[in-house]
């Protein structure tokens, strides 16, 4: 499968979830970064929607709230300054098994501290999670990179995570997966409907 140009990957990434989101949804965004993928998805699930968006820097989340509140999005969304590998955690009852789509760019926050990154062992856990409590017809959208040190190594971890997926016989689409180093690729894993 030919590579995906690192530029347009995340814009390739939120289209493969606003193509599934319906108003009035819940979403997850593993990693808000700078609050460009959180505030597609809050646009996306509506103003009867609600998202919840995390990151483990101080710095991140108030990046993203600052976004949020000047796209008029705050209110659907809940910010969390903790990791996602406890995003199971801060769903409610209701929410449980009822989420639309997840989202995780992994790496670090763009301008900012380039040696705070996503891990592995918490990655894995929360792709976990997160398709765990998809809704039927939901569908986890990851984007790895593999050109930062520990990018490879989760690549890798975010791989075995699609081929057991895979495995169990649901649709897993590996859009770029190319063992290059410098590569992005996409994991695009979606919940059979009922
Ligand atoms: C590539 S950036 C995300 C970009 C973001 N989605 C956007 O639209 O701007 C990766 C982010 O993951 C965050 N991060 C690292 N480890 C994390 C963890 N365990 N839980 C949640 N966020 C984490 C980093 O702080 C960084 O802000």
């Amino acid at each position: 499968m030919a590579p995906v140009n690192p530029i347009r990957v995340t814009e390739r990434a939120q289209k493969l979830a606003t193509e599934i989101l319906l108003p009035g949804d819940i979403a997850v965004d593993g990693t808000a970064g700078k609050g460009r993928d959180t505030a597609c998805l809050a646009q996306a699930v509506g103003p009867t929607g609600q998202v919840h968006a995390f990151d483990i820097q101080p710095e991140a989340i108030a990046s993203t709230r600052n976004l949020l509140e000047v796209a008029g999005l705050l209110s659907r969304v809940s910010l969390h300054l903790r990791s996602h590998a406890e995003l199971a955690e801060v769903l409610t009852a209701e929410q449980r098994g009822k989420i639309g789509v997840a989202i995780f760019n992994l790496g670090y926050l763009p301008g900012g501290d380039a040696s705070i990154i996503t891990q592995p062992a918490s990655t894995d856990r929360a792709l976990r999670d997160a398709f765990a409590h998809l809704r039927p017809g939901g569908r986890l959208i990851c984007v790895a990179y593999t050109g930062h040190p520990g990018g490879p190594e989760e690549s890798d971890i975010v791989l075995s995570f699609a081929e057991q997926q895979a495995k169990a016989g649901l649709h897993v689409e590996k859009i770029g997966y190319y063992p290059t180093p410098g590569k992005p690729w996409i994991l695009v894993v979606n919940k059979p409907s009922v």
